[in-house]
């Protein structure tokens, strides 16, 4: 059996994983990432299209972001629709000057893994049977099996960047986690659309049907989301239902409508919100969707994930440097204040857009109130658009 060595051990080459590798290197600090999937599909899942100006900013200072200075767009303001009217905020303006980022996960993934094989770093991509063990001792392992041969890699820690469905989280033996969750009675559907967006920013829209939001990949490509039963079942959904739910769902006085395209891609997800403490256990640190999940309303996700890593990297920095574990010893601690406050926001921002089923008159009338409010007081929308923009990653 080929023994592999390694300092980190990272399993999982979502972004989590491979910027913790990449934060890593820099660091002078050795890892090997080990991902059940192959690159391919790493480099084209379609998922999250926001970066908090947090996000950009580590990208920036981490030399990852020549790509996405010339190909992502740069959003200084969000509108919020109910009532048949749309409402500006302006974000730029109420957070001195921070922006969001519209660049896709997938394009974040390929600009790190393209850097990552250019330092030399190690990534098995298509592995499988991928297990860890020991993390309570000293030396714990990663076994996974890759072009036939089965692997065993030792290193000093173990990083979970696996994501919700992945191994690590798991391996924890019962009654050290306390996992709290609550499950929300909608999904999304979300779809891709060969169209130019019509709107410069991205637009959150409550409607009596369901929520809707409407965003891009790029100035040819259209992402859009409705909200649906978590079951739905999606051939149902036929491109010309999906244009006509739309349509309905942004209809405003103004006559502003989404351009309408080809239907590229596709695809339900379900909402909830989800988080582990801690999220470290003897040699093995959690990051990412691994530990914590957040409904995509506050576009929240890969900031986390994000986010994780900056503080994992720089306390194994610390660890590397001066012997001490004090850093590593707090890192849970440390992400678990931001971890919350993004929890907050999202559901904060899930339950006042989107229609829920058992919601009575009074409920409904609250709702537009506090759409009202948000859209009209500079204190209420203050507090959306720094949030929204991304608290600083230490919070
Ligand atoms: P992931 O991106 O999930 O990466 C984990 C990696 O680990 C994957 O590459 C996976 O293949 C790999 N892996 C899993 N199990 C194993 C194993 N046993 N061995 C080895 N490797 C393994 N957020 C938003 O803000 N907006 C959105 O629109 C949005 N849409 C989403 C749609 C879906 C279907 C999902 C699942 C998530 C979505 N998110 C969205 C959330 C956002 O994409 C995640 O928060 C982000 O991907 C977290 O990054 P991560 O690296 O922690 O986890
Ligand atoms: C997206 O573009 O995929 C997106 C944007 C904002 C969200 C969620 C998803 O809140």
């Amino acid at each position: 059996m080929p023994k592999l060595e390694t300092q980190i051990a990272i399993v999982g080459a979502g972004p989590s994983g491979l910027m913790l590798s990449h934060l890593l290197h820099l660091h002078g600090i050795h890892s090997v990432v080990v991902e059940d999937r192959a690159r391919e599909y790493c480099e084209t899942r379609i998922r999250a299209g926001v970066l908090e100006q947090g996000s950009v900013d580590l990208l920036r200072r981490s030399g990852v972001a020549d790509r996405l200075e010339k190909e992502a767009m740069f959003h200084r303001g969000i509108e919020i629709g109910f009532n048949r009217r749309r409402h500006r905020i302006p974000m730029y303006d109420l957070t001195q000057g921070k922006c969001v980022t519209v660049y896709g996960q997938h394009e974040v993934v390929k600009d790190l893994i393209a850097r990552r094989i250019a330092d030399g770093g190690d990534i098995y991509f298509d592995s499988s049977a991928v297990s860890i063990h020991s993390i309570e001792g000293p030396h714990p392992l990663v076994r996974f099996e890759h072009a036939g041969r089965s692997y065993e890699l030792a290193a000093e820690y173990i990083a979970g960047c696996d994501g919700f469905h992945g191994v690590c989280r798991p391996s924890i033996p019962p009654g050290i986690l306390q996992c709290f969750e609550r499950i929300y009675p909608f999904g999304w559907l979300g779809m891709l659309a060969e169209a130019a967006p019509s709107s410069d920013e991205l637009i959150y829209m409550h409607h009596d049907r369901g929520f809707a939001l409407f965003s891009m990949r790029s100035p040819q490509l259209t992402r859009l989301y409705l909200q649906c039963s978590p079951e739905e079942d999606i051939s149902l959904w036929s491109d010309d239902r999906i244009w006509d739910e739309l349509f309905l769902r942004f209809e405003c006085d103004d006559g502003w409508r989404p351009i309408r395209g080809p239907i590229l891609q596709k695809g339900i997800t379900g909402m909830r919100s989800f988080v582990v403490e801690p999220m470290q256990y003897g040699r093995l640190f959690l990051a990412g969707d691994s530990a914590h999940i957040v409904p995509p309303t506050g576009a929240k996700g890969m900031n986390l994930a994000m986010a994780d890593v900056a503080v994992l990297a720089d306390a194994f920095h610390s660890y590397y440097c001066s012997g001490y574990s004090d850093a590593l010893d707090r890192y849970s601690a440390i992400c678990l204040r931001r971890v919350w406050k993004a929890q907050r926001f999202s559901w904060w921002m899930t339950s006042l857009l989107h229609r829920f089923d058992d919601q009575n008159e009074f409920d409904h009338r609250r709702q537009l109130a506090e759409l009202d409010y948000v859209t009209s007081s500079q204190a209420a929308a203050t507090s959306l658009a720094e949030n929204y923009v991304g608290l600083p990653m230490e919070q």
